[in-house]
Formats: C-alpha cells, sequence, structure tokens
C-alpha cells in the first residue's frame, strides 16, 4: 500500500520560503496561552533543589518550567533553565573544546584538525568560511554515519560537564540511572536544515534523550513511527531542553528551519552574575575550581566576543543519549541478559 509522506510536505512547506510559511501553527512555549489545546505545563518528577544547578549554570530547579504535548507522549520540553552566564558556558564548549580531536568531525573527510576552533582564528582574523564548514561533531560513543552503528573501538571519554548536566536534567523527570554515553553537537546556519529521521542506532532504546538548543531559533518537526503521521512543529529557542522518551524516542523528527531568535539570553548582561565555588555534589565532574572558572571568564565582553560573533548567525544542538543498557559496560558485554 502506498501511503502519503505527510511529514515531506510539512518540510518543504517550512523549509521553502515561497510562500514564506505561516508560524501561527508553531506552538511556542513562549506564547502558550495560544496553544493551549496542543501543550501544556505538567510537574517535575522531582521538585527538590539540586545542589549542582548554580554551578552549571542553571536556574534553581524550583524555576523551571516543564511542558508536554497532547499529541506526542513522551515528549517534554524544559523552557530554558540556563542563566546568561550558562548559555555562555555552554555555547562556548561546543565551539571551542568538543570539535577537538579524538572527537569526529564532519569536515575530517576534507582536512583533519586537531582544533578547529584554534584553526579558525590562525591568522589573527576570524576565517568564517572554516567556521561555516563544521555541522557536527560526536562526544563519547563515536556514531559511524556510514554503517549507523557505534563501536567500542569508537569510544572516548564523555565530557564530565555535559554528563553532569545530562544528569541533573534526567533527575528533574525522573529517569536516576540515565548515563551519558553518546553525543552529536550540531551546528546550524541560517540556511541549515536537517533532513526527516529517527534515532535508532542505541542498544538501549528505552533511555531517554537530551536535546539541549543554543543561538538562534529553530522549527523543530515531530511526527510518528512513520512517514504518513502529520507532524507538530514547535519552535525552540536559545537554552530549550527537549526530552524525547517512551513513545516519542522512535518517531520521525527534523528540523526544516532556522529562525532569528527573538531574544538574546546569552547577551543579558543583567544576568551574567558571577557564580562563586560551592558545596555541589557531582557525580562526574572532579575539577570544581576549573568549572567555577571556566563559567566566570565569559562575563569579560572582549573574551565572550568570538563567540558572540558565532552564535549571532548560528544554532547550535548537543544530542545526549544514553547508548548501553543499565548493566552493561561496553557494547560486547552481554551480562545485561542475566537478570
Ligand atoms: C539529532 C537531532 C535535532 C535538533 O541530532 O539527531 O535530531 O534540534 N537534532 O537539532
Ligand atoms: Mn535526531
Amino acid at each position: 500500500m502506498e501511503s502519503v509522506d505527510n511529514f515531506k510536505s510539512k518540510f518543504k512547506y517550512y523549509k521553502l520560503n515561497k510562500p514564506k510559511p505561516s508560524l501561527s501553527e508553531v506552538i511556542s512555549l513562549v506564547n502558550i496561552s495560544n496553544h493551549t489545546d496542543k501543550a501544556t505545563n505538567v510537574n517535575p518528577y522531582k521538585v527538590s533543589e539540586d545542589s549542582r544547578t548554580d554551578l552549571l549554570g542553571l536556574r534553581n530547579t524550583k524555576e523551571w518550567e516543564l511542558y508536554s504535548f497532547y499529541s506526542h507522549p513522551g515528549l517534554f520540553i524544559l523552557k530554558n533553565p540556563f542563566t546568561s552566564l550558562g548559555q555562555r558556558y555552554w555555547i562556548r564548549k561546543c565551539l571551542e573544546k568538543y570539535p577537538r580531536k579524538p572527537n569526529k568531525l564532519n569536515i575530517d573527510i576534507e582536512v583533519l584538525l586537531p582544533d578547529w576552533w584554534a584553526e579558525c582564528f590562525d591568522n589573527g582574523a576570524c576565517n568564517r568560511p572554516l567556521q561555516k564548514k563544521l555541522r557536527w561533531t560526536t562526544l563519547g560513543y563515536q556514531h559511524n554515519w556510514d554503517t549507523k552503528v557505534y563501536t567500542d573501538d569508537n569510544r572516548s571519554p564523555f565530557p564530565e560537564e555535559l554528563a553532569e548536566l545530562s544528569d541533573v536534567v534526567a533527575q528533574y523527570v525522573g529517569y536516576t540511572g540515565f548515563r551519558a554515553e553518546a553525543a552529536i553537537v550540531n551546528y546550524y546556519h541560517m540556511d541549515s536544515t536537517l533532513s526527516a529521521h529517527t534515532d535508532h542506532s542505541e542498544v538501549n532504546l528505552e533511555a531517554p534523550l537530551f536535546s539541549f538548543s543554543f543561538g538562534q531559533s529553530a522549527i523543530f518537526l515531530i511526527g510518528g513511527k512513520d512517514k504518513s503521521v502529520e507532524p507538530s512543529a514547535i519552535l525552540l529557542d536559545s537554552g530549550d531542553v527537549m526530552i524525547m522518551s517512551k513513545e516519542a524516542r522512535l518517531c520521525y523528527h527534523a528540523v526544516p528551519k532556522i529562525l532569528p531568535a527573538q531574544t538574546s539570553p546569552w547577551a543579558d548582561k543583567e544576568d551574567l552574575n558571577k557564580i562563586s565555588y560551592s558545596d555541589a555534589n557531582f557525580k562526574y565532574i572532579s575539577d570544581k575550581k576549573q568549572l567555577v572558572s571556566d563559567m566566570n571568564k565569559n562575563i569579560d565582553e572582549a573574551v565572550w566576543s568570538p563567540f558572540q560573533d558565532y552564535i549571532q548567525e548560528s544554532r547550535i544542538n548537543m544530542n545526549v543519549r544514553q547508548v548501553l543498557n543499565e548493566r552493561q559496560s561496553s557494547l560486547t558485554d552481554y551480562h545485561f541478559n542475566d537478570t
């Protein structure tokens, strides 16, 4: 039986600028009152405070707002829980640190750069064409895009701070056993898109997926298990965290359009307060002093400026997954079978 690709029609509608797509059906959580038939504010699993939020650039969990979607069980959005300083910290990590070797980059097939960000400023001035070439980098278990598999010999340590951030959000939504093991960081420019796909390469498909967005906004489409399901369009703004769990974990999704951000939370000078060394109970982060210093140095506008120039015209998405089952330590560890 031939099925209708309703996903593709919607993708094209939002991607093409002729005619300019109407945004009236795009669910925006900033204007939730216009979309009360589609999304609603919900209570988290855990409302207690988390001692780690401050040092990770997050607001107190008591101020967080979580939303769910009537047509998409298992899909949640945590509306920007980050401080401005926090946004700067994470944007900077994605640009300066995560694209370093041994991580894999889309540009590897063209040129192997040990440190892409440094290379962009090699001649003093900023090399914009090189900046725009980077579309993704992978962290932890590196996904092989050709074979669509994760392999044990393609594994590097997962960044501690991103494991910690993912854990804070996972605890908040009740996934106490979540372990961040692989991530894809996507870099989008104003004309970039991400076509319809499902993420199913992980051994463990019960674990949720956490998706962090920074910079310019995106129209995110999410449909069903096949492409005949007409997708919903959701606006993702800087700082938003999407949680794809349960049924939503295996649904088709895509990014047909990047839109200029309506506000620039990474530039809000009122919200750039220095953080201080505190008694956070970290699970993964070993060097608290380094973290505090990495966070605070971005208050200085001159230091922050090259990252500001980048994010003013781009969007970054950190897409975090657990690959293995709970009691499994590697892909060839079948221990998890004997329950
Ligand atoms: C992905 C993905 C969505 C986004 O990396 O698999 O679906 O919001 N990213 O960029
Ligand atoms: Mn995806």
